[in-house]
């Protein structure tokens, strides 16, 4: 496996790669086995895959500890190599933003697709999103790009971007996994303490499962608000006296592709929700069928 740290290095790999397909995994590492999935699948689509690694500060708020997010490198690099990836890029902060976080040219999304849900809560984090994610695709030059269905805002706004920049790369969307009691995997799941906090944060998928299940049930289309707010209040009223605290920040029903709120559930919607398990925020989302 390759290791490249500098855009030259890997630049030069590439064009002995000429005539292969190539399959881009970015991440931020500190890999969970959502991660390792979406490597999996790159493994199937493509001939040779590069992980990039890079905790992107543009991304990162005034609020949010860039210092403190995990950076455990020689384990990430032991997963890489289990899995047969053929290059990780690790580049450092200084190799991507030699000039520092101004000047800087940026990728700008449409507020319509960032004003709402995560990007309410996190002004700019789509913006640094878009930008490192366009200049890794310059960088690695990959054929395809697969990104996890669990940041279904951050799969849509690179959707967005691609097809409105003529990005020749195809982006290739892997559905969430979950554990055996529907907890979708996340990084973020290791804050999660305690055994009523783990439960508690089984609330999330509860609602989403719930909403798919009254969706069967009644068939055709059901009323997006109502239904959500009953789902909801259902589900976090077990909650209400427990110490510990299930707060929804989020939950809405989106058009897929534009994100705009729908006013109905129907096959085809995308049911969202972020939630705080006492101190630890949690999303998650589900696509109705
Ligand atoms: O999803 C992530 O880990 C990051 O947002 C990404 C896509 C690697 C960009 O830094």
């Amino acid at each position: 496996m390759f290791l490249f740290t500098t855009v030259a290095a890997y630049r030069s790999q590439r064009r002995a790669w000429q005539g292969k397909t190539v399959a881009l995994v970015p991440t931020m590492g500190a890999l969970h086995e959502g991660h390792r999935a979406l490597i999996r699948h790159a493994r199937s689509v493509a001939d040779v895959v590069v992980v990039s690694i890079f905790v992107n500060p543009l991304q990162f708020g005034p609020q949010e500890d860039l210092a403190a997010y995990p950076r455990p490198k020689e384990q990430d690099l032991a997963s890489c190599e289990a899995l047969g990836v053929d290059a990780v890029f690790y580049p450092h902060p200084s190799e991507m933003y030699p000039d520092g976080p101004e000047p800087l040219t940026r990728v700008i999304p449409p507020a319509s697709m960032t004003e709402h849900f995560c990007g309410a809560f996190r002004p700019g984090h789509f913006e640094g999103v878009a930008t490192v994610v366009l200049k890794l695709f310059s960088i690695v030059q990959p054929d395809v790009a697969v990104f996890g269905e669990k940041d279904a805002q951050q799969l849509a706004i690179i959707q967005k971007m691609t097809h409105d920049l003529n990005v020749p790369v195809r982006i290739v969307p892997h559905p969430t996994l979950r554990d055996e009691r529907g907890l979708a995997l996340s990084s973020r799941n290791q804050y999660l303490k305690t055994p009523q906090e783990q439960e508690a944060a089984l609330c999330l998928s509860q609602i989403l499962f719930g909403a798919q299940q009254a969706l069967a049930e009644a068939g055709g289309s059901l009323p997006a608000k109502e239904t959500l707010d009953r789902l909801q209040a259902a589900v976090l009223a077990p909650w209400e006296c427990s110490p510990v605290s299930v707060r929804v920040q989020y939950l809405a029903a989106v058009d897929p592709v534009t994100f705009q709120p729908v006013a109905q559930l129907r096959p085809g919607v995308r049911v969202l929700i972020a939630a705080y398990v006492n101190q630890v925020r949690l999303i998650d989302n589900c696509l109705l069928t």
